[in-house]
C-alpha cells in the first residue's frame, strides 16, 4: 500500500489594506533634519501609508485586510478556525490583536492568538499555522501580518522616523496534498540583539511613569548600524540555506520574496541567492517598512503575476532579533485582483 499523499497548508487568497494618507520624503524634510536623496539612497523608500484615525488601530487594519482575503476566496467568517496575526503594535497588550479581529470578522469558531517576532511576524506566523492545518487541527487559518508602527515612531527622531509606515496583509492556509503550500522553514532567534532595536518601555519591566515618558522610551529605538550588519548576512544566510536544503537553484526560484526594510539588505540577498531584479518582489518605495506586513503586501501586490507551482522564497530579519526564510510553492493562478488599492503602483 503506498503512503498517503503529504499534507500541506497552501495560500488559497490574499488580502490587505493599506491607510490612505501617504507621508513623502518631502513631508519628511519639514519634520526633521532630513532630505529626500538621503533616503531614497540609503534606503530606497519614497513614502509610507500612515493611518491617522485615533480611534482605529492595528486590529482594524488586520480585519479589513482578513476580510478582503475571506471574500476573494469566498469563504464565510463563521468557517475560520485560526487566526494568528504577527505584529509588535497590539491596539493593547491584552487582549490580544487577533481576539479584535475575530470579534469584528464575525469569525464565532475560531481560536487565535498575537505572536511577536517584530519584522519576522508574519514568517513565524505563517509557520505556526501552516503545522497547524498540515497536522489537521485546523481546516484552516487566517495569517495576518499588521502594524501601525506611526504610533510607536517619535517623528523627532530623523533615524527612525523616515523608515517606518503602517499597513496590514493577511493570507488565507488551506490543506493540499499536491504537494503545493508551505514546504520548508528555518528560523533563528538571538536575544543577545535585543537592545539594538526595541520599545524600551510600556511592558512589565519599564511600566509607563512620567519618567519614561519624559524619556521618549515608548518610542521604537534602533542601533540601524548593528542591525543592518546582522540584518544583511541574517537575511542572505537563511534564504541561501532554504534554497540548499530544498535543492532550488536560481533559475528554480520564480520570486524572492523579501522583508522591506533597506533596499540594499533585499540587493545583498538577492545576490546571495544569484537573482536577477526581475525577481525580486520590492514594494518599500511605496510603503516603507511595515514590520510584519511587509511579506504579505509584497504577495498582495504580485498576486496576479503569481503562477500554481511558482517556487518562491520567503526572507525576514527583524527585531529581537529574528529572522529566517520560507520555501512556498505557489497554489494557484493569480487573480488579477491583487494590489488594487493601489493600482497605480502595481509592479509592471
Ligand atoms: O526591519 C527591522 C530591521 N531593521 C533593519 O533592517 C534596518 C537596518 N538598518 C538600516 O537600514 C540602516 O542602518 C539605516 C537606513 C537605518 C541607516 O543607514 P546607514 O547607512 O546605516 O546610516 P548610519 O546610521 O550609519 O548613519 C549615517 C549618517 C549619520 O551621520 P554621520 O554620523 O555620518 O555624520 C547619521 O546621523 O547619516 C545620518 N542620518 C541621517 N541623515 C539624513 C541618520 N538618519 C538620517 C536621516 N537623514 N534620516
Amino acid at each position: 500500500m503506498s503512503d498517503p499523499p503529504r499534507r500541506t497548508a497552501a495560500i488559497t487568497a490574499v488580502g490587505a489594506y493599506l491607510p490612505e494618507d501617504r507621508l513623502t520624503n518631502a513631508d519628511l524634510e519639514a519634520m526633521v533634519d532630513t532630505n529626500d536623496e538621503w533616503i531614497r539612497t540609503r534606503t530606497g523608500i519614497r513614502e509610507r501609508r500612515i493611518l491617522r484615525d485615533p480611534d482605529k488601530a492595528t486590529a482594524f487594519m488586520a480585519t479589513e485586510a482578513a476580510r478582503q482575503c475571506l471574500e476573494r476566496r469566498g469563504l464565510a467568517a463563521e468557517d475560520v478556525d485560526l487566526i494568528i496575526v504577527g505584529t509588535v503594535t497590539p491596539d493593547m497588550h491584552f487582549p490580544a490583536s487577533a481576539n479584535l479581529v475575530q470579534d469584528a470578522l464575525g469569525a464565532t469558531k475560531a481560536w487565535g492568538f498575537d505572536l511577536s517576532a517584530a519584522c519576522s511576524g508574519f514568517l513565524f506566523a505563517l509557520t505556526t499555522a501552516a503545522r497547524m492545518v498540515e497536522a489537521g487541527s485546523a481546516r484552516n487559518a487566517l495569517v495576518i501580518g499588521a502594524d501601525t508602527m506611526s504610533r510607536i515612531i517619535d517623528y523627532t527622531d530623523r533615524t527612525t522616523c523616515v523608515l517606518f509606515g503602517d499597513g496590514a496583509g493577511a493570507v488565507l492556509l488551506e490543506p493540499n496534498t499536491e504537494g503545493l503550500g508551505v514546504l520548508d522553514a528555518v528560523h533563528y532567534t538571538d536575544g543577545s540583539g535585543a537592545d539594538s532595536l526595541s520599545q524600551p518601555a510600556g511592558g512589565s519591566l519599564r511600566p509607563p511613569t512620567h519618567e519614561t515618558i519624559d524619556a521618549r522610551l515608548h518610542y521604537a529605538q534602533q542601533d540601524g548600524r548593528t542591525v543592518f550588519k546582522r540584518a544583511v548576512v541574517g537575511m542572505a544566510d537563511a534564504a541561501a540555506e532554504i534554497m540548499e536544503r530544498n535543492g532550488l537553484t536560481a533559475d528554480d526560484v520564480r520570486y524572492l520574496v523579501p522583508h522591506q526594510a533597506n533596499l540594499r539588505i533585499i540587493d545583498a540577498t538577492a545576490r546571495r541567492m544569484g537573482l536577477s531584479e526581475d525577481k525580486v518582489m520590492l514594494n518599500i518605495e511605496r510603503y516603507g517598512n511595515t514590520t510584519a506586513a511587509t511579506l504579505p503586501l509584497c504577495l498582495w501586490d504580485w498576486e496576479s503575476e503569481l503562477k500554481r507551482g511558482d517556487n518562491l522564497v520567503l526572507a525576514a530579519f527583524g527585531g529581537g532579533f529574528t529572522w529566517g526564510a520560507t520555501h512556498l510553492k505557489w497554489a494557484y493562478d493569480g487573480t488579477g485582483e491583487g494590489g488594487t488599492q493601489n493600482a497605480e503602483g502595481a509592479p509592471e
